[in-house]
């Protein structure tokens, strides 16, 4: 069996959206102990900028006349895909950066979606459990002033479960700033609680994702502020 996990922190050291991944992934490997992870850090090794256009100008170029970036880029696009398709288990840790999706994976989505397989947002991955951590500096719930202004966790979930298809389980946690931003001082005591109760469901969400592929799983699990 083999799990794929994705990483798109920029950080490799105190980063919240790993901390959660690395408790899925220990538990997925509790229930598949000497199975596979295989592993992709788009945050660190980013994908290149210009392959998604490569990709998609060369998809209607004949193959002869492809150039050399839009062959490279329409195999690293299959090449993505694989990965995706060979995993018996996903694992996606993206943060919320800027208001939105991180660029990085934003890349990724659209280099994913230029190979045939994937295409128009053909359920590639569908029945596929997958679990994504998603972490935040502030706090978007309802009743918060930023209420909404989270433009990432919608996305991520439109595309890996509606339009993926993917078994999707988000573990979330919010105020990873709270103890580093000052004006986040007054919410420390909150963040505290969220972040275990971020660990308790990541564990949560790491044994079902390890269990039967067809097990029921919870749609959110997490430690939001109520969004
Ligand atoms: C460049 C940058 C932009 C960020 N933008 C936001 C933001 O818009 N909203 C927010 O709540 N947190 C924001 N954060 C905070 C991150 O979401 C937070 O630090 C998170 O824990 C990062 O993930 P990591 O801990 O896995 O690295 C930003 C962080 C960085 C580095």
């Amino acid at each position: 069996m083999t799990l794929f996990r994705l990483d798109a922190s920029i950080r490799t050291h105190g980063s919240a959206s790993r901390e959660i991944a690395d408790i899925v992934e220990e538990e997925w490997l509790a229930t598949h102990p000497g199975d596979t992870v295989e592993r992709r850090h788009i945050g660190v090794d980013v994908l290149p900028a210009w392959a998604w256009a490569a990709a998609v100008t060369g998809a209607t170029t004949v193959e002869e006349e492809r150039t050399p970036q839009q062959r490279e880029a329409i195999a690293l696009a299959a090449t993505l895909v694989d990965e995706l398709l060979a995993a018996d288990a996903i694992l996606f840790a993206v943060p919320l950066y800027n208001f939105g999706v991180s660029q990085h994976f934003k890349t990724y989505v659209d280099l994913v979606t230029t190979d045939p397989r994937a295409a128009g947002g053909t359920p590639f991955l569908a029945g596929k459990p997958a679990v994504l951590a998603t972490v935040r500096g502030g706090a978007y719930g309802e009743g918060t002033p930023r209420h909404g202004w989270d433009h990432s966790t919608p996305y991520l979930r439109r595309i890996l479960a509606d339009c993926w298809g993917a078994e999707l389980t988000v573990v979330e946690r919010e105020f990873t700033l709270a103890g580093v931003n000052p004006a986040l001082d007054p919410f420390i005591e909150q963040a505290k609680q969220l972040h275990a109760l971020a660990l308790q469901a990541a564990r949560v969400a790491g044994r079902a994702l390890g269990a039967l592929p067809d097990a029921d799983r919870l749609a959110t699990v997490g430690a939001g502020s109520g969004d």
